[in-house]
């Protein structure tokens, strides 16, 4: 009998052939996140190997206006990467001329695949939950599988993968280890083989190459440390009791990655020192995987802050920036650090928003939830809601709405603390935007929805009724999910085309922000979980049979 795995690496070896030998014209559609970006880059830098040309545009969300659009496009092979799975039944509609990829790992919906009969073999659709693969697996490690089956040296392109599934926040629980897992874990191996990767283990601050240390200490949420959490100042005499000097020779400020290993020891075993003294569970689990990619420097070392850069790129409306930097294109670096400064302008602002407006924020004894309209950018909302939660400890879920093209743009977090408790907010959110004619889904610390305009106060009704009281959390469970799909429209992305080598932006200007949100997802590795049996089993053994 063949496993999950081998029946996963099947299909991506027929897709992978479908494109290898395919004679025309070649679409691709991704999204615009870090995922998406990365497995665009994937997929582009193996076409380009094979000699083919092709049309990339990257954009916010699959729509059922896009997939009538690409129906009057000449392209006879359409690649849909980390969306495509909730559309199937119209792709499978209007796309009938054409041959179709779709290589994703969110919740398939409708039976456009395989069901229709006349389309089959049109339609290759790759999602590893197909395979009773749930978790540790993103699209870029999909789009991953197939450019490996395409040709081995896309070995080098693992490193990518990698890239992916950090910014889709893969990287498991809070725990005593922290890092990526499971079938992850499996195209770590062909990163670190193909020397662009080295994993060691460090503190589990974010900004290892690019903030002040004393920063990362006052920003660390988890891990918390007590009385040092939240304050710059007690932060910079934390680092000067432990005779850590906080600039170098030259003045400037000195980050983790900068201090040396004897340093780092110390402020290791300050930080447990503080956490058993806060009275904190666990006081040593501070440690966890740091994947640095050999062939970048400085900020673009550190796999964890490279994610954030192209997040942040797709959320300005130039992830095409995010594919050059992928690609090693001269020039991205820089291009890049422009836009991540208009990112983290546009985040400042909406964080300020929400702090000075403490009136659009309503509080109740079960969640928060801050209703910004018109104010805050609907491409900025969730890293504004991540960056809020992550920063104040308030026991509760937070929700931000936003005006957005659709409707009304949800965006909600949890602590992982909330969800050990059994939070589940991609339950919730899927239930609750169901119930007023919305969809929602994700994850269970980090989820997020489209509404109906006017339905607000319907949905925070309906969330309230599915929280338990403060402290208390109502189970919802999976097969509870019965929502509804919306066909929602898009904002047209960014174009990085290869024929003729022009590359625009189609989207608006600026929109940034800062993802720096990681750790919130339901990436349980249960004993027993598909994820965790497919360590060791050998992707390579079935790309290769
Ligand atoms: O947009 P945001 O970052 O808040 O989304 C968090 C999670 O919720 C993501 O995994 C996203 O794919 C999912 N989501 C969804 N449906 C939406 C919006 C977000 O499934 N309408």
């Amino acid at each position: 009998m063949i496993n999950k795995l081998e029946k996963l690496v099947r299909e991506c070896k027929k897709a992978s052939e479908m494109i290898k030998f395919f004679p025309g014209d070649i679409r691709i559609l991704s999204h615009y996140d870090a995922d998406g970006i990365t497995s665009a880059a994937i997929i582009v830098k193996a076409l380009q190997r094979e000699g083919k040309g092709f049309h990339l545009t990257l954009i916010k969300q699959l729509s059922l206006e896009w997939v009538k659009r690409l129906a009057g496009e000449k392209a006879g092979l359409v690649l849909f990467l980390d969306f495509g799975s909730g559309l199937l039944d119209s792709v499978s509609e209007h796309l009938g001329e054409k041959q179709v990829i779709v290589l994703d790992h969110h919740q398939k919906q409708g039976s456009g695949v395989p069901g229709d009969k006349s389309r089959k073999g049109k339609i290759i659709h790759v999602n590893p939950m197909d395979f009773g693969i749930e978790e540790n697996i993103s699209s870029s490690g999909v789009s991953y599988i197939v450019a490996r089956a395409m040709n081995p040296e896309n070995r080098e392109l693992a490193e990518l993968a990698i890239i992916g599934a950090i910014g889709d926040s893969q990287v498991g629980e809070i725990g005593p280890q922290w890092g990526v897992m499971g079938l992850n874990k499996e195209i770590l191996k062909d990163a670190l083989l193909s020397k662009k990767i080295r994993l060691m283990k460090g503190l589990r601050l974010w900004g290892r190459y690019t903030r002040p240390v004393h920063k990362a200490l006052e920003y660390s949420v988890e891990p918390y440390i007590p009385g040092i959490s939240g304050s710059e100042s007690a932060a910079v005499q934390f680092l000067q009791e432990l005779n850590i000097e906080l600039k170098d020779e030259a003045g400037d400020w000195r980050t983790l990655a900068s201090l040396s290993e004897e340093e780092q020891k110390r402020l290791a075993t300050g930080i447990i020192a503080e956490r058993i003294r806060g009275d904190q569970e666990n006081p040593e689990w501070i440690f966890g995987d740091v994947y640095e990619l050999l062939a970048k420097e400085g900020g673009f070392r550190d796999a964890n802050e490279f994610a954030t850069m192209l997040n942040a790129t797709g959320k300005m409306g130039k992830g095409y920036l995010g594919i050059a930097l992928c690609l090693n294109d001269p020039g991205s670096q820089e291009n890049v650090k422009k836009a991540l400064e208009g990112y983290r302008r546009t985040l400042g602002s909406a964080i300020s928003w929400i702090q000075t407006n403490r009136d659009s924020v309503k509080e109740t004894e079960k969640a928060s939830y801050v209703m910004a309209g018109g104010e805050i950018s609907e491409h900025i909302i969730s890293n504004a809601i991540s960056t809020i939660n992550r920063s104040y400890d308030t026991g509760k879920p937070i929700f931000g709405f936003v005006d957005s093209e659709e409707g009304v743009k949800v965006s909600a977090r949890a602590s992982d603390e909330l969800v050990g408790k059994g939070l589940n907010l991609k339950a919730i959110l899927s239930r609750a935007a169901g119930h007023v004619g919305g969809q929602g889904g994700g994850h269970s610390g980090a989820a997020g929805a489209s509404i109906p305009k006017g339905t607000e106060q319907r949905f925070i009704s309906f969330v309230e009724g599915l929280l338990g009281g403060k402290g208390e959390i109502k189970m919802e469970t999976e097969k509870d999910l019965n929502t509804p799909t919306t066909n929602m429209s898009i904002n047209p992305g960014a174009d990085y085309a290869e024929r003729g080598q022009e590359s625009r932006a189609e989207g608006e200007g600026d929109r940034g922000e800062n993802k720096e949100e990681k750790g919130s997802q339901d990436q349980e590795d249960r004993e027993g979980s598909p994820g965790k049996k497919m360590e060791g089993k050998g992707l390579v053994r079935y790309l290769e049979s």
